[in-house]
């Protein structure tokens, strides 16, 4: 991507796709630094843009030493750093560092932790990963009761819900979910029924010596991806009907909307849900949720199958992070006569950890 200005000067070109494009006056207008137009502790605009007039044209335009020098013909003049005018301009087409994986996946994403993980280069190789696989694991966190609301705030910003700060993950009689029992999890992905859907789940292992209580993980991409190749029709219905989801107790009644597969404007995959639980579809032609049913099977047992899910065995000091917009998790059944299963868990945003992972590229110059 290159940045050219016009031989009569006032007008500047962008080349994208071996394509120019001229650059909007305005467009650069709205991206003047110069320190009258923007307040110095927080970079944001002091003048109202909208009010800049709609006809503003390039005086001159001359590039310098990796800088674009603007004269706009309203009286403003400004510097521009070319490689900042780029990076904005091809933020979109930055192919995020994501690994499609199923059950062959090698190395998995383990972290140890320590003081100041998250401030620290490992913190960012954890975030990393974390994005590029949809899961990693933090092993060596102190086994204390309720230390995971300090590990999630040091990640992110934790984020409460009905089920609490926390929520413990142990068998309890009259479980308000199925989660706090000791029976199997198929896998799913939580809380679809929340508004917005919380964006990432942890799992801290207090004691896990019953038998049985493995956790298991799978890529919801990866297999929403593999039906999109080889099952296209059902891809095609997972991908466009929206499911009600709902969640009721005594004094909560949640509710929320959604496809299974959720596309992007350019038909890539933006997230998943599965909740086999709590998941109600509309009413539809008998033909079209004869192939719903078909096609939801279908995906249940991919995500469940030898093929795409892993299986592990949590141990005690152990926190799983999960995208929950993309990975999917379970557990087996475990024998309650056996030893003790105790987890806690809580949830994240993506946003809160978004700007951490890009505060510590900053800070280390990744
Ligand atoms: C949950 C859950 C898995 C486990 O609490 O949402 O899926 O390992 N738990 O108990
Ligand atoms: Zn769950």
């Amino acid at each position: 991507m290159k940045i050219g200005v016009a031989k009569n000067k006032k007008r500047i070109f962008i080349n994208f796709l071996s394509q120019d494009t001229e650059i909007h006056p305005l467009w650069l207008r709205e991206r003047v630094t110069n320190s009258d137009y923007l307040d110095k502790n927080n970079g944001q605009r002091l003048y109202e843009p909208s009010k800049i007039k709609k006809n503003l044209k390039i005086k001159s335009a001359l590039i310098k030493n990796k800088l674009l020098n603007v004269k706009f013909d309203d009286g403003v003049q400004s510097k521009f750093i070319i490689k900042d005018l780029i990076n904005e301009i091809d933020q979109k087409n930055k192919k995020k560092n994501v690994t499609l994986w199923n059950s062959k996946l090698g190395k998995r994403p383990y972290f140890k932790f320590k003081n100041k993980f998250f401030n620290k280069k490992e913190g960012y190789k954890a975030y990393k990963d974390f994005y590029k696989f949809g899961f990693t694991i933090i092993k060596r966190v102190p086994i204390k009761k309720n230390y995971l609301i300090k590990f999630a705030n040091l990640m992110g910003i934790l984020r409460k819900t009905n089920f609490g700060t926390l929520f413990d993950v142990k068998s309890v009689r009259r479980a308000s979910d199925l989660a706090y029992t000791s029976k199997a999890l198929s896998a799913h992905t939580d809380n679809p029924y929340r508004r917005p859907i919380p964006g990432i789940q942890l799992l801290h292992c207090l004691k896990n010596d019953s038998e049985g209580g493995l956790s298991t993980l799978t890529d919801g991409f990866a297999v929403a991806s593999y039906m999109r190749k080889k099952f296209p029709k059902y891809f095609q219905i997972l991908s466009s009907i929206k499911i009600r989801y709902s969640y009721k107790d005594s004094k909560t009644i949640l509710e929320n909307w959604g496809e299974t597969i959720e596309l992007n404007t350019d038909r890539t995959i933006k997230r998943v849900r599965l909740s086999p639980r709590l998941d109600y579809v509309p009413v539809l032609r008998k033909d079209k949720l004869n192939q719903f049913y078909k096609a939801r099977s279908m995906f249940i047992k991919l995500c469940n199958s030898k093929n795409f899910m892993i299986e592990f065995k949590l141990k005690p000091g152990d926190v799983l992070i999960m995208d929950n917009y993309r990975t999917l998790h379970g557990r087996t059944s475990y024998n309650m006569a056996i030893g003790k299963r105790h987890l806690q868990g809580c949830y994240v945003d993506h946003d809160s950890v978004e700007s951490n992972m890009k505060n510590l590229q900053r800070k280390f110059n990744l």
